[in-house]
C-alpha cells in the first residue's frame, strides 16, 4: 500500500493522512519542491508536472531536473499526459530507470487543446483507451518493481459517469488513485463534491488521496473526515501557504498549529525566488520577475487586494522587492483563508459548512 511505503520511509511517526502535493505545471518543478520541503519538511510525496506524451516525445529535460536532482528526500512520481499507449510504455520505461517511487497518468486536465486530443481529462470520455493504458502502464511499472498511480476527475460532463470510471479502475492494481472532486467540465469553479470521493474510498481496494480546495487546516480536515481518504493531495493551497502540510500534521498530532505572519510570508517568497533564480541557464530579470507573478498571484490571496495589483505590474527585482517590503514587513498574522470572494480559490467553503 502506497501510505505504508510512504509511512516506512524515514521511520518517523506520521499524523493523520499521507500529505502529497498536487501536480501543477510552471509551478511544480525542482524549485518548488525544494522551497516546499523547506516547511516542516513538506508533503510525504511529489508528482512532477506531467511529461507530454506523444509518438516522438522524449521525456522533457526540465521537468526530469524535479527527478534527478530532487534532493528534498521525499518520493517523486512522474506524471505523464497522452492517450497513445506504445508511446505512453516507451516513456515509462524511460522514466523507471531514474529515481522514481512510480509513475502517474494524468486523467483529469480540462484544457481544450489537451481534451481535443482526447488526452487528459478528455480520456474520460473513452474508457476503452483508459482501460488499455491502465493495463499497459500496470504491466510496465510492476516489471521495474514501481508504483503506479492515477490522478482523476468524477466525470467528463457530469458526475453520473464515475461510476463506470470506477468499474474500469478497479479492474486494475492502482497503487493510489488521487481524485479531484470535479468532473472536467467544472474547471475550478464549483465546490468539490466529497461524496463522490467517499464512493470510491468504499468501492476502491487502493488508497485515494482527496484533491480539490484544501486551503487550510480545517478544509483538509473536513474533507479527510467526509471522505475517509487515505490521504490529502493539495495543489494551490500549497502555493499560497507551504506550511499547510506542516499545520494539517500538528493538528492531526494534537500539536499547536503554527500561524505564520507577513514576514514569514516575505521569507517564503523570498526563498523562492532565490531558488527559482537558480535555476536559470541564463538569468533574466524580466523573465523571473514574470515566473515569480505564476506564484505571487496565489500567494497575494489574502494579503491585500493592492498588492496583488502592484505585483503583477513589477518589472524589476528591485521593484518586486520593494512591494513585497511594503505589505510584509511586519509580525500581523495572515489571515487563514482566502478571500471567500477570490477567484482563484472557489467553492472551499463548502467544506466549512
Ligand atoms: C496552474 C495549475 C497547473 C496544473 N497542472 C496540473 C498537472 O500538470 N497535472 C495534473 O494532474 N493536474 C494539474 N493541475 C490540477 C491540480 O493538480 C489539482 O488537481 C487542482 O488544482 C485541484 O487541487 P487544489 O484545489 O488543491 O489546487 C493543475 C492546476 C493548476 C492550478
Amino acid at each position: 500500500m502506497l501510505s505504508e511505503q510512504i509511512r516506512n520511509l524515514d521511520n518517523s511517526p506520521i499524523h493523520g493522512p499521507v500529505l502529497s502535493l498536487a501536480p501543477m505545471q510552471d509551478i511544480t518543478d525542482l524549485a518548488f519542491m525544494r522551497v516546499v520541503a523547506e516547511y516542516g519538511g513538506g508533503p510525504d510525496y511529489f508528482v512532477t508536472e506531467y511529461f507530454r506524451v506523444h509518438s516522438d516525445s522524449t521525456p522533457e529535460k526540465k521537468i526530469l531536473k524535479s527527478i534527478t536532482e530532487n534532493k528534498t528526500g521525499r518520493p517523486v512520481f512522474a506524471q505523464m499526459i497522452g492517450m497513445d499507449v506504445p508511446s505512453l510504455v516507451k516513456n515509462s520505461n524511460i522514466l523507471l530507470d531514474y529515481d522514481v517511487a512510480g509513475m502517474d497518468i494524468n486523467l483529469g486536465c480540462p484544457a481544450p487543446t489537451v481534451c481535443r486530443k482526447d488526452a487528459g481529462g478528455g480520456l474520460l470520455r473513452n474508457l476503452d483507451k483508459v482501460n488499455d493504458i491502465l493495463g499497459a502502464m500496470r504491466e510496465v511499472c510492476s516489471a521495474k518493481g514501481k508504483m503506479f498511480t492515477v490522478k482523476t476527475r468524477i466525470g467528463y460532463e457530469t458526475a453520473d459517469e464515475f461510476c463506470a470510471i470506477l468499474d474500469v479502475f478497479a479492474r486494475h492494481e492502482i497503487d493510489a488513485l488521487a481524485i479531484h472532486g470535479r468532473t472536467v467540465k467544472d474547471k475550478y469553479q464549483t465546490p468539490v463534491r466529497d461524496e463522490y470521493v467517499k464512493a470510491a474510498v468504499d468501492l476502491m481496494r487502493c488508497p485515494v488521496m482527496a484533491n480539490g480546495n484544501v486551503v487550510n487546516v480545517a478544509t483538509g480536515r473536513a474533507y479527510h473526515k467526509r471522505t475517509g481518504a487515505a490521504g490529502l493531495m493539495v495543489g494551490r493551497g500549497a502555493i499560497r501557504s507551504p506550511w499547510i502540510f506542516q499545520q494539517i500534521r500538528q493538528s492531526y498530532a494534537g500539536d499547536e498549529v503554527m500561524q505564520p505572519t507577513r514576514r514569514d510570508l516575505r521569507g517564503y517568497v523570498d526563498s523562492l525566488f532565490h531558488e527559482i533564480a537558480k535555476e536559470w541557464v541564463v538569468y533574466d530579470e524580466v523573465k523571473h520577475v514574470n515566473k515569480m507573478k505564476k506564484y505571487m498571484i496565489y500567494i497575494a490571496q489574502g494579503v491585500d487586494a493592492e498588492f496583488e495589483h502592484r505585483i503583477r505590474r513589477a518589472r524589476s527585482d528591485q521593484r518586486f522587492f520593494e512591494i513585497c517590503d511594503t505589505f510584509m514587513d511586519n509580525d500581523e498574522l495572515l489571515p487563514d483563508l482566502p478571500p471567500e470572494n477570490s477567484k482563484l480559490f472557489c467553492g472551499f467553503k463548502s467544506f466549512l459548512d
